[in-house]
């Protein structure tokens, strides 16, 4: 059978199936489940600053309504607390005392003084990584990109300035060459990126004439964009890379292990299916691994990267119409052009 542990920010896993930070990962319980399930790690709900709690409250409060059709999901979002820190890092001590899989905390914070404390705090709190959840939308018209860079890579220097514990960037697609943000990263000595987060998309309802913020789990054809990019960077970087986005399935791990991430991680796909869905993805990904000879996770991982395969523009490929001139006889529309 195949073997697919793995090493993720130094820490070594069973597997490179994390559980994504969500709301089924702010409960000590559903950590155990994952645990018995079999998850190789998990990203901790974010700490999120004072200022911001009771927005993020309010957007959990309408997630957890939009998965009402999914009767296992309902279980896992706990009820809105506006916790404090405390409450979060007691739950967090508890957690760690509790697993004995990886844990890492994750912070969305505002000030840069906030992001240190908090990544110390957890840090004490024996998480054994920190992951970065820089989450924002990047809406001031005064303010420009090169800015909005700068100020978080002196906000990741801070953070690795405080804290010996392994440091992770969860970050958004949203950025002018993310290629280039991540060799940034990369330089400063951060341990993983998590490509990407995803944010809240506010919606217009007609029928009341008002704006929706039910926002729709993901759906696999997403992590199509995590996966071009983690082919671009895989080989390239010191970083490991974690694909967030779109894994639901086994085959979804293995897509990701081939492009080149380190780990894949997994939020909709548990809310919607339940924890158990953890046992299923990782016994579907050993199957296709024996079936095809792998023995090791290490095998396969990169074998379709950009640095590996032979069309390496496929992956910087941007406009249909190249790909269409491309030649490729699969598609329909290649047949209609020609
Ligand atoms: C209900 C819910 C809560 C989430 N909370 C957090 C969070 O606290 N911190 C964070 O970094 N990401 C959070 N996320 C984003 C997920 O970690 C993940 O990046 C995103 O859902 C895409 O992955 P998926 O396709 O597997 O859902 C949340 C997602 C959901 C659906």
């Amino acid at each position: 059978m195949a073997d697919l542990s793995t090493t993720y920010l130094g820490l070594p896993l069973a597997n490179p199936l994390v559980m994504a930070a969500s709301s089924a990962t702010a409960r000590v319980e559903n950590l155990q489940l994952a645990e018995r399930f079999g998850a190789g790690a998990v990203v901790l709900r974010s700490l999120f600053e004072e200022q911001i709690l009771a927005e993020q409250a309010q957007l959990e409060d309408t997630l957890s309504q939009g998965s009402e059709a999914h009767v296992e999901a309902q279980d896992y979002f706990p009820p809105v607390v506006h916790a404090d820190a405390a409450s979060y890092l007691r739950m967090v001590e508890q957690a760690r005392r509790t697993v004995s899989m990886p844990l890492i905390g994750s912070i969305n914070a505002v000030r840069s003084g906030s992001w240190t404390r908090y990544a110390k705090q957890l840090s004490e709190c024996g998480v054994d990584a920190i992951e970065l959840n820089v989450y924002s939308v990047a809406a001031d018209p005064a303010t420009s990109g090169q800015v909005i860079e700068e100020q978080l890579f002196d906000l990741v220097s801070s953070v690795l300035d405080q804290v010996s514990v392994p440091v992770a960037v969860k970050l958004s697609p949203y950025y002018t060459s993310v290629v280039n943000v991540v060799h940034e990263l990369d330089k400063r000595g951060v341990s993983g990126v998590v490509l990407f987060n995803r944010f809240l998309q506010p919606d217009i309802d007609l029928h009341h004439e008002t704006l929706s913020t039910v926002m729709p789990l993901s759906t696999p054809q997403e992590m199509r964009l995590p996966l071009r990019f983690t082919a671009l960077l895989s080989g390239r970087i010191e970083a490991d890379i974690a694909i967030s986005t779109g894994v639901h399935t086994g085959e979804d791990m293995l897509r990701g292990l081939l492009a080149g991430a380190t780990v894949t991680q997994v939020a909709a796909a548990v809310i919607k299916n339940g924890l158990h869905h953890v046992g299923s993805m990782l016994r579907d990904c050993e199957a296709w691994m024996d079936d095809r000879g792998y023995s090791m996770v290490d095998d396969i991982r990169g074998m379709l990267s950009q640095a590996a395969v032979q069309d390496p523009h496929a992956f910087e490929r941007a406009q249909y119409v190249s790909m269409l001139s491309g030649g490729s006889h699969s598609s329909p529309l290649n047949a209609r052009v020609s």
